[in-house]
């Protein structure tokens, strides 16, 4: 069966699947085993290895995984979450699901598209418990800055890692995972992401009692699993807490596990690729580059742009035209109108630095197969727009 056709010369992302993947979810499929079990074990023990953590819990979808997370650091009514609001809506949505209310931090600015931590520092209160960073297109956050943040003030630390499988940071104790840095990072295999299982997600941890509440709770509060029943290691359960079903299977962990180790090779591709796009744009006068000159080892899960001026809107349209597909990560999730409502009327809930990079961003492709010719082509176009 081949791809269903898209208009696109260069899509934004593309999946390219090796037969490796198609021999590993065969092989499942013929063991008669298809639900979560040996495979998905091997997958959590090999992205503990890789991230160098105790614990690993393959889970559905990274929004599970962040909403396992949330729910292991006992939030609830009343609690205050600190996030940012550059990010897709599950980040901020994981937090709604347990009561608790996200606060939304301001970014850096626009060379920076992370979470400021000074921004952050100014909006704690007696109600705040956590924050949860996202590590905007796999660059990683000021970790340092938000560690120090967290123990003046004895917050717990969620990593969204959505973007960044196998981003490292030059951190002042040496060099860190990303999702090894906090009380528990959170991962998303979705079809779009630097590594995947088509759904998909995993959460890490180094704390023994949270991975306990991950691990019971991701499989609706049963201290036994099917697996472990059907090896007769036990007979019957007991349900100790709320859970949920967010299980992966392992179809998805076979998938996982050829898709990991391939992880660091792809994501080198798309460094280089990324160094290519800042050399060809960084002299172009109508737009600014975030994160250039940013430290080495990033997942470089997005390549973001910012216009300084002309429309965005004909800009997008211009590259549609030349078979050229773009994106806008994010429309602030402050600014949507059911988290608006979150809100009484007079609360201040501006950041003026997220809003204003989130009015001009435009995320051009990226992926790790993209050829010399398509990144000349989105190369060309932009420069052509801009009368270059
Ligand atoms: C920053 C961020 N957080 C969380 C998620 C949620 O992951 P999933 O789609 O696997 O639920 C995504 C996925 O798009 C994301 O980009």
């Amino acid at each position: 069966m081949s791809k269903p056709e898209t208009p696109w010369k260069v899509p934004l992302a593309d999946v390219k699947l090796e037969p490796e993947e198609l021999v590993a979810v065969t092989a499942v499929l013929q063991s008669g085993w298809l639900s979560m079990g040996p495979k998905t074990e091997e997958f959590e023990g090999r992205f503990a290895e890789y991230l160098g953590v105790k614990h690993c819990f393959a889970v559905a979808n990274g929004t599970a995984a962040l909403h396992l997370a949330v729910e292991a650091l006992g939030l609830e009514a009343g609690d205050e979450v600190l996030c940012p609001a550059l990010t897709f809506v599950a980040t901020a949505n994981a937090i709604l699901y347990t009561g608790a209310r996200p606060v939304f931090v301001d970014i850096n600015g626009p060379h920076d598209l992370n979470l400021s931590v000074d921004d952050a520092a100014g909006k704690i209160t007696e109600r705040t418990r956590a924050v949860m960073v996202v590590h905007y297109g796999g660059y990683p956050c000021n970790m340092d800055g938000v560690r120090a943040l967290a123990a003046r003030h004895d917050l717990k630390i969620i990593e969204d890692c959505a973007h960044a499988p196998g981003a490292v940071y030059h951190s002042a104790q040496g060099v860190r995972m990303a999702g090894a840095m906090g009380d528990v990072g959170c991962f998303s295999f979705f079809a779009n992401k630097n590594m995947t299982t088509g759904e998909g997600g995993m959460v890490a941890t180094n704390d023994q009692q949270l991975a306990d509440q991950i691990r019971t709770r991701r499989s609706h509060g049963m201290t036994t699993l099917t697996w472990h029943r059907h090896r007769g290691h036990s007979f019957s359960y007991d349900v100790v807490a709320r859970g949920y079903n967010y299980r992966l299977d392992e179809m998805r962990a076979a998938l996982g596990l050829v898709q990991l180790a391939r992880l660091p090779q792809r994501n080198s591709r798309r460094g280089r690729l990324v160094r290519a796009y800042q050399e060809k744009l960084r002299s172009l006068g109508g737009i600014e580059l975030p994160f250039l000159g940013s430290p080495p080892g990033g997942a470089y899960h997005l390549f973001p742009i910012i216009l300084k001026d002309g429309d965005r809107a004909a800009f997008m349209q211009m590259l549609a035209q030349k078979g050229i597909q773009t994106s806008i990560h994010y429309p602030p999730v402050h600014t949507f109108s059911y988290y608006r409502r979150q809100w009484p009327p007079d609360f201040d809930h501006r950041l003026p630095r997220t809003e204003d990079a989130a009015s001009r961003l435009v995320t051009l492709p990226l992926f790790p197969e993209m050829t010399a010719a398509q990144q000349e082509l989105v190369v060309e176009s932009v420069r052509e727009f801009f009368g270059a």
